[in-house]
């Protein structure tokens, strides 16, 4: 029998399929990405406690603001000269704002610990990238017919680029990271850049710092809850997803390269090639989680088993259930003492 929410939809009995080892596991119940009620305990216990991403400090003018969307509501960003973050309905409402690598990031919660204890050992994990030289140059914004967790699923694991990908990106082989902080990884492997599609020369050259680790693959992370930051040798691109409803998401993609990258005076011809990769690869992403929420909205929807290929996406789960399920682990809580 398919299990029912009932009374109560955080009853921790309907989670301990998601709890199990991978190979025994379950996903997610149904209703964690068609109910309103599972979404709203999300915002309660998720969004408005999390470090959320909201863009690029170079796109704040100095001594002047930008407004940004976040999962939480439009904020204001200024720099004037010194950095900080506001609501925007309240202007006098300071919030909690600090930047990693030119990656601005707001906290709603006075709780939580600081965002290096957020992002953990990320930072070093990703510096030799040097992303603070990086500029975003490209930004596109999707509406999706999916809940924001499927798009975080997607990207977390190369299983499906075989298949979702066939025609363009193809089959992909990956590894898991083990990682500490609100955040976790897969390397898909090859030192010839994903940001372009297979069989073509990357246009742009490796960052040089880069460490060997960074040198062998692309780093596919989720930064805990709803940002991605891909990560190839000559690129990077980020997936920033805000539920609208449980249902539907508003997906923003950004693009960026080294600015000595940006600088050439092929720029604009050799970028070509990664918009056409990120664009092709987006489309299809998005349209495979379409389909894959209209499959879990139908009443004949069960959750599935996981593939070893998908034990990020198992981590993912089970980062949500710590977060919203009163099941024992709640040291695992974003705002759990350090
Ligand atoms: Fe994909």
């Amino acid at each position: 029998m398919m299990k029912r929410m009932h009374d109560d939809p955080f009853h921790p009995r309907h989670y301990r399929d998601v709890r199990r080892p991978v190979r025994e596991a379950s996903t997610l119940p149904a209703w964690c990405y068609i109910s309103e009620a599972f979404l709203r305990r999300e915002h309660e216990c998720i969004f408005s406690r999390a470090w959320l991403f909201a863009g690029r400090l170079e796109e704040i003018p100095r001594g002047g603001s930008r407004t940004v969307e976040t999962a939480r509501g439009k904020i204001i960003l200024v720099r004037d000269p010194a950095f900080g973050a506001f609501g925007d309905a309240d202007r006098l409402h300071r919030i909690r704002a600090a930047v990693w690598a030119g990656f601005v990031f707001v906290c709603f919660s006075r709780r939580t610990a600081g965002l290096t204890a957020w992002l953990g050992d990320m930072t070093q994990r990703l510096a030799s990238h040097r992303f603070a030289e990086f500029r975003v140059v490209r930004r596109r914004h999707y509406t999706v017919r999916a809940n924001w967790k499927l798009i975080a699923e997607n990207a977390m694991e190369a299983y499906h680029t075989g298949t979702v990908h066939d025609d363009s990106l193809g089959a992909q082989a990956s590894r898991d990271l083990v990682t500490r902080g609100h955040w976790d990884a897969i390397q898909v492997f090859g030192e010839a850049s994903v940001a372009v599609l297979p069989g073509q020369p990357a246009p742009f050259p490796a960052v040089p710092s880069l460490s060997r680790e960074a040198r062998a693959g692309t780093f596919f992370t989720t930064l805990h809850p709803n940002t991605q930051f891909a990560c190839a040798q000559d690129s990077m691109w980020w997936l920033h997803y805000r539920p609208l409803t449980p249902g539907l998401t508003h997906l923003e993609v950004g693009q960026c390269f080294p600015q000595t990258t940006t600088r050439r005076d092929d720029f604009a011809e050799g970028s070509k090639a990664y918009f056409h990769r990120w664009d092709t690869g987006i489309d299809e992403d998005n349209a495979i989680c379409e389909v894959q929420q209209a499959g879990i909205s139908s009443p004949f929807h069960r959750p599935g088993r996981l593939s070893l290929r998908e034990q990020a996406v198992h981590r993912l789960n089970n980062w949500i259930v710590d977060q919203t399920i009163d099941d024992g682990h709640a040291r695992r809580r974003i705002d759990a003492p350090q």
